[in-house]
């Protein structure tokens, strides 16, 4: 965005002012005044795999070699994401992974790919401030990174400059909180930093006695799963993430840094309930928080078996809209359906899921493969959760593209929509196998009117995902492939619901993107986000106004 080139004498004067200096004729960025400004928590990236390509005996690889396919070890590492393909640069085959089913074999080169090659270790605002000032003079791409989950490659870009927010750890508890600048009632709220993860907000809500809504895996980062919208099991009576949301603490790009709240910037603030990490950096998050509930639950498992899927997932379906009003979230899969429930008694409980029950004790006494039912209660969220995130941990540390779709409630409301949407979802499932039928959408909770995501979630029973996979060294047109074939797998069930899907776990290639992700509100979005980023200073993947010719974007295929 240079528009002069000052003589060297100005220059050293200039890189104190600007980052940016001429030297033998080329603008370099001024790495060392950045430096400065952040307090010298500007590093430089080193792959997550890389010790094992310097040597493979070396303890460090094999160290990495056990821990390659968590998430607590990614999510802790700066560099290291989730779905590997966003460490790769899929357009050119350039990466450094492992192959985590044979970790012995010769992985060739170790290469940045889309790897930001430096970042920040952000501790404060004014580390967020330096650096939108330094990527306007120098034009290097910006990348939020706080976990590497995002499974649209928004935390990584090549030649970017990551800011990572990873050590925002603060949390805290306030039993009367008052948003600033609004004339309303104190309410309890959790407050949380921008590295906050989910394992330690159920942990401190467990010791504090209180209910916080949230998602299904320990290491997902809260504020990211916020800004997109934010389901979790309980969200079908107590809200999606961004139905909860209090205060916000944000910098914008235009270098400010703000108390964002329905009293203060209601635009922005009806922005990030929903709109994506486009609008700012968020340093924290407050939360409406619940008392403690106990939770009612019906867990059923057997053997993979495809008449068995459609008998469950029929049951599923024809009882979709009773139990959405009898308060019942949970998460399916072919061969297991887990429901829990935090407003029914144990026996009210038993009554309204009788039918999953009664399938269960007839598996059972028919002597069927693998069965396992079990109706219990769990005295709190942390209680159910612990087991449950141990037994369904999910898959990290491999590539893989995903799909997904909102159902609505009329997909539930007569026989043969019925029957429709049961085939539809098996089809969806043989197709590319390990569909998850989500029951989190916000069907009976209060509408706020107040967030930024596509109306149809409110209106909306399940959400679906699905995922198709391939091997850490597949090629780049099998590559292209795979994602094609996420994308017509749930075409099954795009043919039969309304142009909807979650902006945070979505198809790469999603048509028509702006309205399945955010429906009526996109005009609204798109001019807040130029009211606060007239730069367009953050960019990603199918965000809000984003260009998809910027060079961030060239290793996506
Ligand atoms: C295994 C798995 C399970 C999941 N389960 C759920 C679930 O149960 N419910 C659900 O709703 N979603 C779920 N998700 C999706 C999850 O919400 C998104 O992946 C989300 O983007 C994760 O945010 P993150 O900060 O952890 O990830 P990152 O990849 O670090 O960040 C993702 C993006 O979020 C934005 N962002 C993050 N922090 C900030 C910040 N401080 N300021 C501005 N922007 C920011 C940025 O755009 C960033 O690029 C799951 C994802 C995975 C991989
Ligand atoms: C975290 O909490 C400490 C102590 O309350 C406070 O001094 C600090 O400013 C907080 N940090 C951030 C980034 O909010
Ligand atoms: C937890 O909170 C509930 C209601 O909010 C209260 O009845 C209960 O006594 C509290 N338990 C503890 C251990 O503080
Ligand atoms: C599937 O389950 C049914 C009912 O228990 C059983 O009759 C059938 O043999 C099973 N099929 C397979 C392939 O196991
Ligand atoms: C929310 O908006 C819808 C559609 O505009 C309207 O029908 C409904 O009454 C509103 N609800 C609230 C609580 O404002
Ligand atoms: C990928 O690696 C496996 C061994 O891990 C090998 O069998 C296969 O041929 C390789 N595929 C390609 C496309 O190189």
């Amino acid at each position: 965005m240079l528009r002069q080139r000052p003589q060297s004498g100005v220059c050293l004067v200039l890189s104190i002012l600007s980052n940016v200096c001429a030297l033998d004729g080329i603008w370099t960025p001024d790495w060392n005044a950045l430096k400065r400004q952040v307090q010298g928590r500007l590093y430089t990236t080193t792959p997550f795999s890389q010790p094992c390509f310097d040597n493979y005996a070396s303890s460090d690889c094999q160290d990495l070699l056990q821990e390659y396919s968590t998430g607590d070890a990614r999510t802790n590492y700066p560099s290291a994401y989730i779905q590997t393909q966003w460490e790769s640069c899929q357009s050119t085959s350039e990466q450094c992974l492992l192959d985590p089913t044979n970790p012995g074999s010769n992985n060739g080169q170790c290469l940045m790919g889309s790897i930001p090659p430096r970042y920040i270790d952000v501790r404060q605002p004014n580390d967020i401030i330096a650096t939108f000032k330094f990527s306007e003079k120098t034009n290097i791409p910006l990348v939020v990174k706080n976990t590497g989950h995002d499974y649209l490659g928004r935390s990584s870009a090549p030649g970017s400059l990551a800011l990572w927010t990873h050590n925002l750890k603060n949390i805290s508890y306030d039993a009367a909180f008052e948003p600033k600048g609004c004339t309303k009632p104190p309410m309890p709220a959790i407050t949380v930093g921008a590295g906050i993860q989910w394992f330690e907000t159920y942990e401190f809500a467990e010791n504090h006695n209180i209910t916080v809504v949230g998602g299904s895996d320990r290491t997902v980062g809260v504020v990211g799963w916020l800004l997109g919208g934010g389901h979790g099991m309980l969200s079908p009576t107590m809200g999606l993430g961004v139905d909860r949301a209090l205060q916000l603490k944000v910098v914008t790009p235009d270098g400010h840094y703000r108390v964002v709240n329905e009293c203060q910037d209601p635009d922005l603030f009806f922005a990030l309930r929903g709109g994506g990490g486009t609008f700012g950096v968020v340093v924290e998050a407050t939360m409406m928080v619940s008392p403690p509930v106990a939770l009612q639950t019906v867990i059923l498992q057997f053997s993979p078996n495809t008449t068995l899927s459609r008998e469950l997932w029929g049951i599923l379906v024809d009882n979709g809209l009773q139990w959405s009003k009898d308060g019942w979230g949970g998460v399916s899969i072919a061969n297991v359906a887990v429901f829990i429930n935090p407003i029914l008694r144990k026996e009210a409980a038993a009554s309204s899921a009788a039918p999953l029950i009664e399938f269960g004790q007839r598996l059972k006494a028919e002597g069927a493969s693998g069965v396992s039912l079990t109706v219990v209660e769990f005295p709190s969220w942390y209680k159910f959760f612990q087991p449950f995130a141990k037994q369904f941990a999910a898959k990290t540390g491999a590539s893989f593209a995903l799909a997904s779709r909102l159902i609505d409630k009329s997909s539930f409301s007569g026989q043969n929509q019925r029957s429709g949407l049961v085939e539809g979802l098996l089809a969806a499932d043989k197709a590319t196998p390990g569909v998850i039928i989500h029951i989190t959408p916000p069907s009976s909770a209060p509408s706020t009117n107040k967030t930024s995501v596509t109306e149809a979630w409110q209106d909306s029973l399940y959400h679906v995902t699905l995922i198709s996979s391939w091997a850490w060294n597949t090629t780049k047109a099998e590559k292209a492939q795979k994602y094609k074939d996420a994308s017509s797998s749930i075409d099954h069930l795009r043919r039969l619901t309304p142009d909807a899907a979650y902006f945070n776990e979505a198809d790469v290639y999603e048509p028509n993107f702006q309205k399945a992700f955010w429906g009526m509100h996109y005009p609204q979005l798109e001019r807040i986000k130029r009211k606060y980023d007239p730069q367009q200073l953050l960019d990603c993947w199918h965000c809000v106004n984003w260009n998809r010719k910027s060079p961030r974007f060239r290793c996506y295929l």
